[in-house]
């Protein structure tokens, strides 16, 4: 069996995904840039900041100060806190309690992988933070995602060797920084963003423990 597993937060846990995209087409409505979903697959896993400079290179005549961008990063965190405030205990997505409490009957860690400010309010918010045996959220790592850093820091926290150790993402840069760490890694949702995973789920209701556990010890032979 793996070790540990570690979960990113948003588009996985819960349809915070969503609201990220939002917020960031509303600031780029402000900035005269659109932001379709194609464009925003590669903003998913990508830190506020990193997000923001990506949006910006989309039009070369936009040249911001460093004060100026910090400026529209906040705006774009408070339109994002405004459209959190509802995240309430039922919007865990399908199949993810169930997966954590199996995992935790199993006597498997769970860990948070999240490269976000906000990780551990959106967690208290869906009453899921008694899970977590660690959490790492933006505050924790110095190279976010793509880089390995944010799932070697759990592993590390808690002692476990990387290839016993299962990521689960949604995002093409979360799926890299698992691989990268030599770990397992499991992708939620469409093929066309997430093939390079070692195994593809449509949703998170097709997340199954057992199934999981198969593919993962196929991986390590
Ligand atoms: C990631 C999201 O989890 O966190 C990204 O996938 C987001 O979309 C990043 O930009 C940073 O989040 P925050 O809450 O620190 O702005
Ligand atoms: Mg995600």
């Amino acid at each position: 069996l793996p070790k540990l597993f570690i979960f990113d937060l948003d588009g996985v846990i819960t349809d915070t995904a969503e609201f990220h995209y939002l917020a960031w087409k509303k600031l780029g409505e402000k900035l005269g840039v659109s932001i379709d979903r194609n464009f925003n697959e590669q903003l998913k896993g990508i830190s506020r900041m990193e997000s923001l400079e990506r949006i910006l290179a989309l039009d070369p005549s936009l040249s911001l100060s460093e004060e100026e961008k910090e400026i529209l990063a906040t705006d774009k965190n408070e339109y994002y806190k405004q459209l959190i405030e509802t995240v309430n205990e039922e919007q865990t997505l399908p199949g993810v309690e169930v997966l954590l409490q199996t995992i935790k009957e199993n006597n498997i860690k769970i860990a948070l992988g999240s490269a976000s400010k906000n990780a551990s309010m959106v967690l208290e918010k869906l009453g899921l933070t008694n899970y977590f045996d660690y959490i790492v959220d933006a505050a924790k790592v110095k190279k976010g995602k793509p880089d390995p850093e944010t799932f070697t820091t759990a592993a590390d926290a808690l002692s476990i060797a990387y290839p016993d150790c299962v990521g689960i993402e949604d995002a093409a840069a979360g799926v890299h920084a698992i691989n990268d760490a030599n770990m397992f890694s499991v992708g939620v949702g469409s093929m066309d963003h997430l093939a390079k995973a070692n195994f593809v789920v449509h949703d998170t209701s097709k997340l199954d423990f057992e199934e999981i556990v198969q593919h993962f010890s196929n991986w390590k032979k």
